[in-house]
């Protein structure tokens, strides 16, 4: 069944093709995406989706088609149009459709797309069960703070990881260890979390800054810094974060094992309180 499509102010549904050749996200991956999870139809931390999306087009200098209260209301509307009650959306604005040119013109209409999709969020055994991961070289351009549709280098460290039975790669560059492929990354040390700070190196994730303020409410410490790649075999915990997994144990990094392979005291509490805001997010 085709899935509910918003596509420049209408709404039609995935069937249609709407994009032209000479778009620029297709063409130069001149284009921005923001991935948001809704729950009974209510979606989670909207606001912070758009802020992040709203500071990326920003900084590209590409034209925001959305107020921030345009843009929940588009969302509600297909949202209120969409046939199941779970799932994510996927949003993607590019810069907009021009005769192919590296220069691009100043004034472009940007080309808006955004689609919900049926998604399985992991189940309590999942969550429980957690993930293997594996490490690999960092192969992505140098504004991995922007959510930009340039994935290739993303594909191939996810691709690598599926080839090696792993759930996800963590992206390694000069020595240290930056996030996951699709995912934010923590480790936990001596009761204390140590995750890479924000810079242009990893992506601003919207779970990882709630795992972080959660994490510091509970007078756990946070270290923001770079994890030595040496520091992977001295770990007495590691997850990853993002809109689709929550908080996820990882249970194993290039086939040896983390704490036994079971999920540690630490992931399991900011888990659970992730999952509790989560859910209050999408009530409100
Ligand atoms: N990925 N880092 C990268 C490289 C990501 O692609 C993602 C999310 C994250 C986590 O961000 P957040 O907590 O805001 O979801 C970190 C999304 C889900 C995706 O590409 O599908």
């Amino acid at each position: 069944m085709a899935d509910v499509l918003y596509f420049n102010g209408r709404f039609t549904t995935t069937e249609e093709r709407v994009l032209g050749v000479e778009d620029r996200g297709f063409q130069f991956g001149d284009a921005l995406y923001e991935v948001f999870k809704f729950v009974g139809r209510r979606p989670a931390f909207l606001n912070e989706h758009y802020r992040r999306l709203e500071q990326g087009l920003r900084a590209l200098e590409i034209r925001n088609p959305w107020t921030g209260e345009a843009f929940a209301a588009a969302m509600r509307e297909l949202l209120g149009r969409t046939e199941f009650d779970d799932g994510i959306v996927y949003i993607q604005i590019s810069r907009g459709e021009a005769e192919r040119s590296h220069f691009w013109p100043e004034e472009l209409e940007p080309t808006v797309v955004a689609y919900s999709r049926r998604f399985r969020f992991p189940d309590a055994v999942k969550k429980e069960l957690g993930v293997k991961v594996i490490t690999t070289v960092d192969r992505r351009w140098h504004f991995c703070n922007m959510k930009s549709v340039n994935l290739l280098g993303n594909a191939m460290g996810k691709k690598q990881a599926q080839r090696a039975g792993a759930d996800e790669a963590l992206l390694l560059a000069d020595g240290f260890v930056r996030e996951g492929a699709s995912s934010s990354f923590f480790a936990v040390r001596n009761g204390a979390l140590i995750t890479h700070p924000l810079d242009e190196h990893i992506l601003p994730g919207v779970v990882r800054d709630r795992v972080i303020g959660l994490a510091l409410a509970s007078k756990i410490r946070v270290d923001e810094r770079p994890l030595r790649e040496a520091e992977l075999f001295d770990l007495d915990e590691a997850f990853l974060t993002s809109t689709t997994q929550g908080v996820m144990p990882i249970t194993a990094i290039d086939g040896r094992a983390i704490r036994n392979s079971r999920r540690g005291a630490v992931t399991g509490e900011l888990q659970q309180s992730f999952d509790e805001l989560e859910r209050g997010s999408a009530d409100g």
